[in-house]
């Protein structure tokens, strides 16, 4: 008699498992995301491929050349990737449906196949007119590109073996599936199974997979998070719907900083490097207007200065609103307390907005100051100087604390024509003043409103 097959309950965002249903994943803290998938056997055969037939040996007879890296020539992804791809390497690339994603990879693809590569990209989810007609949009037609639509795990990897290419994109991971498994495509077993065996491929063969992953909020599919621990870099691909700039962001990055991004906009042939962000972001800035200002934040090496808004107004009943985009709403209410309590600013029965013009999402602390300084501007209205860069963190005494990289901050402040720095009066040493820009140092919030208004 066949055994009824065991099942088990895996969270759908991030592969927790559990014996029974749950509501709240304690693995990723999402809500509903549970579903039953088959388990896999313990007793399971393992395939020739999971065996790297290594042994161990001293670390000095190992080589360290397949760390050379392959450069894509564009310039915004190499820094994001630490410096190229790493040959063996996996890379996940993340983001919502309708972003950008086929098309990154695609011109990613492209740039090495016009430098003579043969390079593979393989579709589950459109057909290769439909690949060829996006390919012919952003100019990416050559004969060492190779497209490949399938859905089979044991194809795929077959194909990448018999065609052995320089890179290889997989989009997306959700659309493969194994026929050794009886779950879905898209469950988190297929998923799994399905990177683990393409991670497997490409350190044994040393060529490099790009992992495309949507970010599904329903749950029907597997998301990304699942994967973020297996492969070596993760990448995740942000924008607005309103917005034409995309920023990628590494999350993780085995072989070089996380946190870095690259920014790119969005055009009708495709994606084109923003190679000076600051200035993409501050092109629409209002000037003398009360409420805004600029910060000089950094991301992974790269300075940006963004411009913050604030928007004060009395409540007209009720509780006041505190509303933040782009900035952690907790933080927000945490410096209009401080702001309200030092500062003597009284936010009590007013309601404050907070936004990122252009809409970059930064998490840094050194934005804090900035983010004081457009609360006080909106609520005094009183403009602030359209010359001045902000930045610097504050602490819960209305104390302004210093921040890593200063120099850096204001050099590119500096750049982009700015004249005063407001900064934080702190004994980390910042060095030479040859670029000409006044700075004020300031090391709590009254000394920050003497310099802003
Ligand atoms: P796509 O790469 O298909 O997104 P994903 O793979 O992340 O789902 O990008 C689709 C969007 O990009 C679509 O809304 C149209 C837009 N787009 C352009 O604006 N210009 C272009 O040259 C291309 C190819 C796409
Ligand atoms: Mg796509």
């Amino acid at each position: 008699m066949k055994k009824q097959q065991k099942t088990a309950f895996f969270c759908q965002n991030c592969g927790y498992e559990s014996p029974k249903w749950i509501g709240k994943c304690p693995g990723c803290g999402e809500w509903n995301r549970f579903a039953e998938e088959p388990t896999q056997a313990a007793d399971a055969r393992v395939p020739a491929e999971y065996q790297l037939n290594e042994k161990p040996r001293p670390i000095d007879d190992v080589q360290g050349d397949e760390k050379v890296r392959l450069k894509t020539g564009m310039e915004e992804m190499d820094r994001v990737l630490g410096g190229g791809i790493v040959g063996g390497s996996a890379i996940l690339v993340g983001g919502d449906p309708g972003i950008g994603k086929s098309t990154l990879l695609l011109q990613v693809l492209h740039r090495l196949a016009s430098g003579g590569l043969k390079v593979l990209y393989i579709s589950g989810e459109e057909s290769a007119s439909q690949i060829k007609l996006r390919a012919d949009r952003i100019g990416a037609s050559s004969k060492n590109l190779f497209v490949l639509v399938e859905v089979s795990l044991e194809n795929i990897l077959r194909y990448i073996k018999e065609v052995a290419p320089a890179a290889v994109v997989i989009d997306s991971i959700q659309t493969v599936y194994s026929s050794m498994l009886t779950s879905a495509p898209g469950s988190v077993g297929q998923v799994r199974e399905a990177s683990e065996r393409l991670i497997i491929l490409s350190k044994k063969t040393g060529i490099p997979v790009f992992l495309v992953g949507h970010v599904t909020k329903d749950g029907s599919i597997a998301g990304p998070k699942v994967l973020e621990h297996m492969v070596d870099t993760v990448l995740y691909f942000e924008g607005d719907s309103g917005h034409s700039y995309r920023i990628i962001r590494g999350i993780k990055n085995r072989f070089g900083p996380t946190n870095e991004i690259g920014v790119f906009e969005m055009r009708d042939r495709g994606l084109v490097e923003v190679s000076n962000p600051s200035e993409y972001f501050l092109t629409e800035r209002p000037e003398g207007v009360a409420g805004s200002v600029v910060v000089a934040a950094i991301e992974g090496t790269s300075p940006i200065l963004v411009e913050r808004q604030a928007l004060v107004v009395s409540t007209s009943f009720g509780m006041p609103r505190r509303t933040a985009i782009g900035v952690d709403v907790n933080r927000v209410s945490l410096l209009v307390a401080v702001l309200d309590k030092i500062g003597g600013l009284h936010l009590g029965n007013h309601d404050i907005f907070i936004n990122v013009a252009g809409g970059v999402k930064l998490s840094e602390p050194a934005v804090d100051l900035g983010i004081i300084a457009a609360i006080a501007s909106s609520f005094l209205d009183r403009p602030i100087d359209p010359k001045t860069v902000v930045f610097g963190e504050v602490g819960l005494t209305g104390e302004v604390r210093g921040i890593n990289q200063m120099d850096v901050r204001i050099r590119e402040a500096a750049r982009m024509g700015f004249t005063r720095c407001i900064m934080p009066l702190t004994r980390l040493r910042d060095a030479g003043k040859a670029d000409g820009i006044q700075r004020l140092r300031v090391d709590n919030l009254r000394g920050l409103m003497e310099h802003l208004f």
